[in-house]
């Protein structure tokens, strides 16, 4: 059986399993309800993960398989940034992706679960002297790394641009400096799957955003919903893939959220070497339950519509964006090259003239006239790497939402 998951940060022996009270009234739903993503014992989920991240684990050799490597691979202006952290900020890494889109000199950006803090310093010299970055998470130890080198990027970067909260993100509204509107990008990093009630943080991030801001995100998702004996089960919650959503939910959720057209960015499986959890998934009859690290950009934008329409649009890429000279792919289907004509529905069009984006292309034609859905609007499974586990047909690359 080929498992896979997203995440890959939990992954944890049965002895640090105990760490995680077991969770045995998640509630689940077969409408898209509240109901589906708030779970009855929502404390006790903090307080399991908060101690996990907080006291179990030391480092991210703690870890115990390799699932928190993830294939990614960061760029180089990112790698570079990586090389000005401080070690122990590193050391204390445990997120599952790179969320870092392009073009944040000068932006506001929150980071939702922050840890030890290593993508608020990487935001912090990516958004420079006139950005700002704000990380906010729940577990103390962690906060305390973050905040104990502060100073020394601060030297190092030659401005101190980062401050640090304390706190829940489904409770952003107890944070004072976060005003609504007043963010540009918002990033998370292996987080939002740990979150008892993920709709109050996908709302918050609504509020929070301006107009034309984003939601830009690594976390992890599943084929289909994870079903209730899993979800109940304390290695798979220790594993951390109870949490992770159904792709479709997500969807639905984030659209319900206000964002109407949620935009895959790039998925991988991963192997979750973890012969007690395939074992257990096998024996409850989920062997064909896969799980994906993916990144979405959730934009703000009150002008898109719920799906992909066709306006007989296009849009010419000028090549501008820094390290993107040839191409550039708003997401991943998205790869315009330099000069060329190519053709977007109104949603992309507007993604792309609503937004930072608007000075790199110029845009063809209007929203005169309509000539119908846009071909490939489709719904199956997103991720590219889906189907591989299972004989469900999945399609292999997504439509156009
Ligand atoms: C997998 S770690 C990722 C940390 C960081 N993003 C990184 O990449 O190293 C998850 C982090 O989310 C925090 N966290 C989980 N649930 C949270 C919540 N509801 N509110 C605030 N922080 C939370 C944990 O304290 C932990 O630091």
């Amino acid at each position: 059986m080929k498992f896979v998951t997203a995440i890959g940060t939990l992954l944890v022996s049965a002895s640090v399993v105990s760490a995680f009270a077991p969770q045995q009234n998640f509630r689940a739903s077969s409408s898209l309800s509240a109901d589906l993503f708030v779970d009855k014992s929502a404390d006790t989920v903090r307080d399991s993960v908060s101690d996990y991240y907080g006291k179990t684990l030391q480092s991210s050799s703690d870890l115990k398989t390799n699932a928190c490597c993830t294939a990614h691979v960061a760029n180089p202006t990112v790698n570079a940034a990586i090389k000005n952290i401080h070690p122990e900020v590193i050391k204390k890494y445990y997120g599952c992706g790179f969320c870092t889109p392009d073009l944040l000199d000068g932006m506001t950006v929150l980071d939702l679960g922050c840890g030890a803090g290593r993508d608020v310093y990487i935001a912090s010299q990516l958004v420079g002297p006139n950005g700002r970055v704000i990380g906010v998470d729940m577990t103390a130890e962690q906060l305390e790394t973050a905040r104990e080198y502060q100073s020394y990027h601060a030297e190092k970067f030659g401005y101190d641009n980062v401050e640090f909260h304390q706190g829940l993100i489904e409770e952003l509204d107890k944070i004072e400096s976060l005003k609504d509107g007043s963010v540009d990008i918002i990033i998370s990093n292996c987080v939002i799957n740990l979150c008892p009630d993920k709709e109050a943080v996908l709302k918050s991030c609504h509020r929070l955003l301006r107009e034309g801001g984003e939601l830009y995100f690594s976390d992890v998702y599943s084929n289909h919903r994870v079903p209730q004996s899993l979800r109940d089960d304390e290695v798979l919650w220790g594993e951390c893939l109870s949490g992770a959503l159904y792709w479709n939910d997500f969807h639905n959720l984030g659209k319900a959220c206000g964002f109407k057209d949620p935009r895959l960015v790039e998925d991988a499986p991963i192997t979750v070497n973890n012969k007690d959890v395939q074992d257990l998934i096998e024996r409850e009859g989920h062997g064909d339950l896969e799980f994906f690290s993916a990144t979405y950009r959730l934009m703000k934008l009150d002008c898109l519509e719920p799906f992909c329409e066709d306006y007989g649009q296009a849009v010419i890429y000028k090549g501008t964006i820094p390290r993107a000279e040839s191409g550039w792919a708003l997401d991943d289907h998205h790869y315009m090259e330099t000069g060329k004509v190519f053709p977007v529905c109104g949603n992309t069009y507007n993604m792309l003239k609503e937004t930072r984006f608007a000075e790199h292309f110029e845009f063809i034609g209007d929203f005169s006239k309509h000539y119908g859905i846009f071909d490939g609007c489709g719904t199956s499974i997103p991720y590219k790497s889906a189907g591989t586990n299972s004989d469900s047909g999945a399609s292999s690359g997504g439509g156009c939402c």
